[in-house]
């Protein structure tokens, strides 16, 4: 095993055959040895600095039907909200001023949210904020759309493609979306020339390692400058209420691998993660992950943006919590980055 892990980190690729293997013959002691490689990466490229995004939660109305999400259309249980402009504007501020340099603005494909009024808010941003990055998750849109939120100012796009495999796609979505357009949508963003962020969920039902396989080539082709990957976490009211959660020693071994093949990706220890174990996020970063996303949003409507069950936006997943968050780092040997951490090539 630990062979494909030195080819890994020198070749920054493995064949099919090899990934399967690492993927099926993963000990415990083959994982400290990966993540242990994966750290040592990140550390090379990014120094102990870990970057951090004020993220903020903008709406949790969906015309999407995910079974796997808990504010899938479908949900009547879940009370629904959207922020206003000056809502949004007022999370900018309290962000600014604790050190963030970026805001990240997330929300369901709410069709109140009209793209007129995300251009307006993300051109206001900029004009507030011209040193700052602004990112966006948002979901699916067209590329003329796409094109008008770059113009007002945005820099960058989160959306994860999910799972590469059709059918999986298929097991995971109802009839009426298509991996094909989530394909496209990627390609648009990268070609407009946003920095785009991809991934996958860890242990979503049916997902098979044949499945992560074509992932991990999938995104190697994409070249993405974020790579997004948390476990699937349950939630009750969904349709996926009784699968079991995706694990964490199998999310922190895909971080690795993600991080060996993407030495200057930026890679989040995701919140699913943190929800997952209570020192998931130390493990995250511990085993190549480089971002940590801080809560923003409004504590009133915090609890209401739940995707799964238990989700953690309190304490060090909070944009108050920072001095936690920074102690939590320090404990493990890493610093708060308030830089802006754009996406280089060769840092
Ligand atoms: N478990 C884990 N991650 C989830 N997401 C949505 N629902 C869940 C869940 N139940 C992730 C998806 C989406 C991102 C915003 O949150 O991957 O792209």
């Amino acid at each position: 095993m630990k062979q494909w892990i030195d080819k890994l980190r020198q070749e920054r690729t493995l064949r099919p055959e090899e990934l399967r293997q690492l993927l099926t013959g993963c000990d415990a002691e083959t994982l400290r040895y990966i993540n242990k490689q994966a750290q040592e990466v990140a550390l090379r490229h990014f120094g102990n600095k870990i970057y951090i995004r004020g993220l903020i939660e903008v709406s949790n109305c969906c015309r999407n039907n995910c079974y796997y999400c808990g504010i899938r259309k479908g949900n009547p249980n879940i009370e629904r909200y959207r922020l206003s402009q000056e809502s949004i504007l007022d999370c900018c501020r309290q962000g600014y001023e604790s050190g963030f340099r970026t805001f990240v603005l997330q929300g369901g494909e709410d069709t109140a949210l009209t793209d007129e009024r995300i251009e307006m808010t993300v051109a206001r941003i900029r004009q507030d904020y011209p040193d700052c990055a602004i990112t966006l998750s948002l979901g699916e849109k067209s590329r003329e759309v796409y094109e008008r939120f770059f113009r007002a100012g945005a820099n960058r796009y989160l959306l994860r493609h999910e799972t590469y495999n059709e059918s999986h796609y298929r097991q995971l979505h109802p009839a009426e979306m298509s991996g094909k357009q989530r394909l496209q949508c990627l390609a648009d963003l990268k070609d407009i020339g946003y920095q785009t962020g991809t991934g996958i969920m860890v242990g979503s039902p049916g997902q098979t390692v044949e499945h992560i396989i074509e992932d991990i080539r999938f995104i190697e082709k994409l070249r993405p400058e974020m790579i997004g990957i948390g476990p699937f976490l349950p939630h009750h009211d969904t349709p996926f209420a009784q699968y079991p959660s995706g694990t964490v020693e199998r999310t922190l071994l895909l971080l690795s691998i993600f991080r060996l093949m993407h030495p200057s990706a930026l890679i989040p220890a995701t919140t699913a993660l943190a929800t997952l174990a209570p020192d998931g996020r130390e493990r995250g970063i511990l085993a190549g992950a480089n971002v940590v996303m801080p809560n923003l949003s409004p504590r009133e409507e915090r609890k209401k943006y739940e995707l799964y069950n238990d989700k953690a936006s309190l304490g060090a997943e909070s944009a108050e919590g920072l001095d936690a968050l920074q102690k939590q780092l320090n404990a493990i040997g890493y610093e708060i980055s308030t830089e802006r951490g754009d996406f280089k090539c060769n840092p």
